[in-house]
């Protein structure tokens, strides 16, 4: 008898959300649109600037070196699929605000509306948190951080005026976890999250969808220099996973931004750390969410070896070390 009300109250509680968040949204299309992409002169930026560009849209690169956005231009051109688009380039620091709102608004009466605005600046030192100095903690701050949170207000309005546009901000798979080596960078990542999902309920009604990227290592310039200061222990710690191409992160990132994913992730070990920290992050389709209840069980005892693993080669490091004193 029990069993009977049971099914009765829940089978309709998981199958109505089922019909009605069932339907994923269609894929939108950034041809003939005007694609913003901040930090579009090297790396993952660049590549999603060339994805963009052969689906058919105007593309802006926006990053601070004059040489590497010339560089960058031409590269973009070459992947034009008509003759009408037009890439264009800024230079303009994205911590300096007022700059960056009076150059956003100056492109939009050279090249049209924004449609989409993805930011891929960004800059990882690792170390220890205490070997820091100051000026290096507040320019990761600065670029990490507050950049992408200037870069939000500065786009926010014209999209809301519009009732379209779509967001991307770019994280790391120290967004959702911490690692030896990152203290700084990660708690700058981190602070990504709140920003995208508070700004996915503010924006929601006005058809103005967020994503939040989460690349994993990816073989960029901006990689091979942040290789220059890792310490041992995050060397170690990060070979267990590999190297991904910028061409993929930046596929994966258009299409899942497209779609109105939340997270755009590439890669089983993104998967697992992603499904593991969905905790109260939006979701596209109800199915998604029943996945996810699914699998994050065994996700959580498997990540339990991975900590494990992750633990002792910090300890093993350590004893190098001290034995070294000694
Ligand atoms: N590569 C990875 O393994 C990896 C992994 C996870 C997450 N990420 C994240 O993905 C993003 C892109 O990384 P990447 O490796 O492709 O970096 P990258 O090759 O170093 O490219 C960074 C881009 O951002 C621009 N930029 C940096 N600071 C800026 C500022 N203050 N104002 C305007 N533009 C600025 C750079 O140009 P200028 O220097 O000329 O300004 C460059 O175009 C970053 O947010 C990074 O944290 C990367
Ligand atoms: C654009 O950015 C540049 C460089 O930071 C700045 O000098 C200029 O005043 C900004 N505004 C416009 C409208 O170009
Ligand atoms: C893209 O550029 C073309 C060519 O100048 C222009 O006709 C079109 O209006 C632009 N569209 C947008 C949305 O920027
Ligand atoms: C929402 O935005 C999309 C493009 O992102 C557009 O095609 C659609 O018409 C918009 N819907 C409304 C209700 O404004
Ligand atoms: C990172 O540094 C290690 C040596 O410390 C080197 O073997 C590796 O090739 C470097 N990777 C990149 C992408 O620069
Ligand atoms: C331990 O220290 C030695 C000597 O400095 C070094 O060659 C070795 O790579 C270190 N091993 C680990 C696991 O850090």
């Amino acid at each position: 008898m029990l069993f009977i009300w049971l099914c009765i109250i829940f089978v309709p509680c998981i199958l109505i959300p089922v019909v009605v968040y069932l339907r994923p949204s269609p894929k939108k299309s950034v041809n003939g649109k005007h694609v913003v992409v901040i930090g579009g002169s090297s790396g993952i930026g660049k590549s999603v600037a060339i994805v963009a560009a052969k689906e058919g849209a105007n593309v802006t690169i926006i990053a601070r070196n004059v040489e590497k956005l010339n560089y960058a231009q031409k590269e973009i051109e070459s992947y034009k699929c008509c003759k009408e688009q037009i890439i264009s380039k800024i230079s303009v620091d994205i911590c300096d605000y007022e700059s960056l709102e009076q150059n956003f608004s100056k492109i939009e009466t050279i090249v049209g509306p924004i449609f989409m605005m993805v930011n891929c600046a960004g800059m990882a030192i690792c170390g220890e948190v205490e070997k820091f100095t100051l000026d290096e903690i507040k320019q990761l701050v600065d670029i990490n951080f507050l950049g992408s949170l200037y870069s939000v207000k500065a786009i926010v309005p014209k999209f809301k005026m519009r009732k379209e546009g779509i967001i991307v901000l770019t994280g790391s798979q120290v967004t959702l976890m911490g690692m030896y080596g990152y203290s700084v960078y990660s708690s700058c990542k981190f602070a990504l999250r709140g920003l995208a999902e508070s700004l996915y309920m503010e924006v929601k009604p006005y058809n103005i969808s967020v994503t939040l990227a989460l690349p994993p290592d990816t073989d960029t310039p901006g990689f091979a220099n942040e290789n220059k200061t890792k310490p041992t222990e995050t060397k170690l710690i990060s070979d267990t996973a590999g190297l991904a191409t910028p061409e993929n992160v930046a596929k994966k990132l258009v299409n899942d931004a497209l779609t109105g994913k939340f997270f755009s992730y590439v890669g089983f070990e993104s998967y697992m750390v992603t499904t593991l920290c969905t905790g109260m992050s939006p979701f596209s389709t109800f199915l998604d969410v029943i996945m996810e209840a699914t699998v994050l069980g065994l996700l959580r005892i498997i990540s339990a070896f991975y900590i494990i693993s992750f633990n002792k080669i910090v300890k093993k490091c350590h004893e190098n070390k001290t034995k070294k004193i000694m």
